[in-house]
Formats: C-alpha cells, sequence, structure tokens
C-alpha cells in the first residue's frame, strides 16, 4: 500500500475541489437549457427535491466510503467486504465507475474544448461584426471542421493533465483554490449585469414562476439524472476526493456545502443567463445551443458585451476545468494506489488516453457524424451511457452497499466521525439517512434506468 498517499491541507481545500467538481458544464450549459425546455421553475423545484432526497444522501455515502478506505473505488469497496467473492464483484463495480470515467472525459472535454475556443472567438470580437456574423452558422461552421473541434478538445485535456500532475494538494487543491474564487468572481459581475438589462424582469419570473403543464414524468427523470451528474455522483469522483480528507472534518457539513454551492451556482447562472436571453427577446429554450448560439447574440445587444462574452466563456472554462480534473483524479488514483504506478506516469498514460478515445466524440459533429452505433453518434452514444446508465446504475450500487451491505454500526460509526457535536446527535437523522438509501434511492434510480433502456 502507499504509505505516503496525499491528503487535503485543509478543510476548505476539500470544499473548493469537491464544489469545483460539482460545478461545472452541468451547472452552467446543461442545467439553464433543460429547465428552459422543461417549464423553468417547475423544472428547478422538482430539481431541487430531487437534490435533497436522492443527491444529498448519495454524496454523504460516496465521501464516507472514500473517507473511511483512503482509497480509490476499487480499492476502496475491496477493503470494505469480507469475502473473496464479494470482493470480485465490488471490485468491478469500482472498476465500472472508472471506465465511467473515460466515457464522461471522452465528450466532457470535446464541449469544453468548445468552451475554450469560443474564448478565442470572444476576444477576436467576431460576434460583433453584424454584416457577417450570424451565430448559428458560425458556431456550425466551428463545430464541422474537424481541426478545430480536435484541436480545442486536446488544448483542454493538456490543461487538465497539468493540473492532475501536480498532485493533490499542489495540483488540485491549489488550482481550486485560484480558480474557484475566480469563478464565484465573474459569475458575481455576470448576474449584475444580467438583471439590471432592461427587459431582464421576464427573465426572473421565468426562473420564478412555475409552468406546471410542462413536466411530465420525463422531466422528473431528467432533474433526477441532472443532480446525480451534477453532483458528480455515481462513478466514484465524490469517493476519490473524500479519500484524501481527514477524520477530523465533518462530512454531512463539508457534503451540505458542496450541494448548497452547487445549487447556487446553477442558479445564478440560469438567473444571468436567462435575463439576458429574455432581455434580448431571444427563446429560452433553444436546447444544447443555448450557451454557444444564442448566447453571442445576447452580448451584442447588451452595454459592455465584448467583455462581458469574454468573461462568460472563462467561466464556462473554468468550470468544466475544475470538473474535468475529478474525472482524471479517479482513474490516476487507482493505478497510483493498486498497481503502484507513479502520478505521473498514470496522468500522462491516461490524459493521452483520454485525448485519443475523446477524438472520434469531436468527430461526431463532423467527419463522422454519419457513423452511428445504435442510432447514436459516438458522442451521443458516450453521453447517454453515461449519463443514463453507467452514472445511475453506480448510484444504485453505492446506495445499497451503504444502505444494506456495509452493516449499520460501521456506517454510523465512521459518519460519526468529525461531526460529534453537531445534529448527527439526532440518532433518527442518521436513520432518516439510512432509509433513503435502503429504499427511496434504489427505487427512483431503478425508475431511470428502465426509462433510460426504454422498458416502460
Ligand atoms: N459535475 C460536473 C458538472 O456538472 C461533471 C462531472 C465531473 C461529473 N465529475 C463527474 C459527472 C463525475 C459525473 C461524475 O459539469
Amino acid at each position: 500500500m502507499n504509505l505516503q498517499r496525499e491528503n487535503w491541507s485543509s478543510k476548505l481545500g476539500f470544499i473548493l475541489a469537491a464544489s469545483g467538481s460539482a460545478i461545472g458544464l452541468g451547472n452552467i450549459w446543461k442545467f439553464p437549457y433543460v429547465a428552459g425546455e422543461n417549464g423553468g421553475a417547475a423544472f428547478i423545484i422538482v430539481y431541487l427535491i430531487c437534490t435533497a432526497i436522492i443527491g444529498l444522501p448519495v454524496l454523504f455515502a460516496e465521501i464516507l466510503i472514500g473517507r473511511t478506505t483512503q482509497l480509490n473505488p476499487v480499492g476502496a469497496f475491496k477493503n470494505l467486504v469480507a469475502s473473496q467473492n464479494s470482493k470480485l464483484f465490488w471490485s468491478s463495480v469500482g472498476g465500472m465507475g472508472i471506465i465511467a470515467g473515460f466515457v464522461i472525459l471522452s465528450f466532457y472535454s470535446v464541449v469544453a474544448g468548445w468552451s475554450l475556443g469560443y474564448i478565442y472567438e470572444s476576444v477576436s470580437g467576431v460576434f460583433f461584426n453584424a454584416e457577417i456574423f450570424n451565430s448559428d452558422e458560425h458556431f456550425s461552421s466551428l463545430i464541422s471542421n474537424p481541426i478545430w473541434t480536435v484541436l480545442v478538445h486536446t488544448v483542454f485535456m493538456a490543461l487538465t493533465m497539468i493540473i492532475v500532475f501536480l498532485g493533490v494538494q499542489n495540483g488540485i487543491e491549489k488550482g481550486s483554490k485560484i480558480l474557484m474564487p475566480l469563478l464565484f468572481f465573474i459569475l458575481i459581475l455576470l448576474v449584475l449585469r444580467g438583471i439590471t438589462l432592461e427587459g431582464a424582469n421576464k427573465g426572473i419570473e421565468f426562473i420564478l414562476y412555475p409552468d406546471w403543464s410542462k413536466i411530465t414524468v420525463n422531466s422528473i427523470l431528467e432533474a433526477l439524472g441532472q443532480a446525480f451528474f451534477t453532483l458528480s455522483l455515481g462513478m466514484g469522483a465524490m469517493l476519490t476526493y473524500g479519500s484524501y480528507m481527514s477524520e477530523k472534518d465533518s462530512i454531512p457539513t463539508s457534503g451540505l456545502q458542496i450541494v448548497f454551492l452547487d445549487t447556487l451556482i446553477a442558479l445564478i447562472a440560469g438567473l444571468a443567463i436567462f435575463s439576458a436571453v429574455f432581455a434580448a427577446n431571444l427563446n429560452p429554450n433553444s436546447g444544447p445551443g443555448l450557451i454557444f448560439q444564442t448566447l453571442p447574440i445576447v452580448f451584442t445587444k447588451m452595454p459592455g458585451g465584448y467583455y462581458f462574452s469574454i468573461l462568460f466563456f472563462i467561466l464556462l472554462t473554468i468550470a468544466a476545468l475544475t470538473s474535468a480534473i475529478s474525472l482524471l483524479e479517479v482513474v490516476v488514483a487507482f493505478f497510483v494506489d493498486e498497481l503502484s504506478w507513479k502520478r505521473n506516469r498514470a496522468v500522462v498514460v491516461f490524459g493521452l488516453i483520454s485525448i485519443i478515445i475523446g477524438i472520434p466524440s469531436a468527430l461526431s459533429f463532423n467527419i463522422l457524424s454519419d457513423y452511428k452505433i445504435l442510432g447514436l453518434t459516438w458522442f451521443d452514444l458516450a453521453e447517454f451511457l453515461s449519463s443514463n446508465i453507467l452514472l445511475p446504475l453506480g448510484g444504485l450500487m453505492i446506495s445499497v452497499f451503504v444502505g444494506w451491505i456495509w452493516g449499520k454500526s460501521k456506517v454510523f460509526e465512521n459518519i460519526k466521525k468529525g461531526s460529534e457535536n453537531i445534529f448527527l446527535e439526532k440518532k433518527w437523522i442518521l436513520e432518516v439517512w439510512l432509509i433513503f438509501l435502503k429504499f427511496l434511492s434504489p427505487i427512483l434510480i431503478f425508475l431511470v434506468l428502465f426509462r433510460s433502456l426504454n422498458l416502460f
């Protein structure tokens, strides 16, 4: 075993790194458009409920497994079960998480690359060239260029590799301590700009007044999936970050802080984006293109739009970067802990592999757009497979493990470490948490899985 395993240097370091993982494209790119398509405030309410009853309990469970074992997902499960057969079974659950990490990274870094490329586009001022600029055409022409999509994906992955290469304290923690405050600061500037635009009130109303007629069974499952994705649950990322946490720090308190920050950022991003979109009289439900197609037009219509466009894409890239490092860190931790690899070697090898398996995703918008598996492009398949199958399955297994397999007394004993004098004194809180993990989350996650596989 690795005796010199690193730890976070402080509790704040853990909170910032873990919220960095949670806050990403899911909050700023996906949440606003999914909310836009599903009735605004109504969707947000459903999403908040999902986060509270499923997201939070599973987040506690994941961090707990990591902190207790101080190991990567495979090692952690192996460590906590006794028989040889269960070791095999549960390590493969951890292994599935590691594979899921690769699959997510392969499409995540493609969209993150677009965001990085858009920093350049906004600096160049191309959005403001009114005679020739058409934002839809501009976006299509960029993503239909294979060199551009592969290049920006590769540069983004290289940035991710550099941070992970520098280590847990010097790379991930230090990076998060610089990038996260910067992200909060930029977002505050953007939301202040958004809500003070003329006509912004329609956007604010859209976020505040629920349109329940848009809520279908599908939107509920969508909200549940979003709660999982945005909290980085179901593949061992939070488990791995928890494994660098000390037993002196409280899991419930940190978990609540992470969920609070993640939700707050999604809501503020939604507010900033919708107030600006409505102020510019544009359509809020333009789907995944909301950020890359609608926003560039919005910027041209607002005072100071040039600077705000640059700030916005820097914000989106930072958010994606602190998430991508958590995805890469999971596989690196596995090779370092279990196979005694040097961190540097693991980062270079798996960073390069991630670049390679991301290439077909980057080409899904151009050369490979007609090449379909099960009717989906490589990019769509990677997204579907991870968000709709691997993550729910992972979350299900984590709930079952903590709810049914690990043993109540051990679970309670471990979660109490570091939080003795807080609300955990009240025993019913822990009991409720465990009941949620035992019944509620497996049942709801099952429904998501069934739905994804079109079984009902
Ligand atoms: N949570 C990130 C987002 O919202 C994405 C992410 C990072 C993630 N690590 C993860 C999602 C692990 C699932 C699992 O953008």
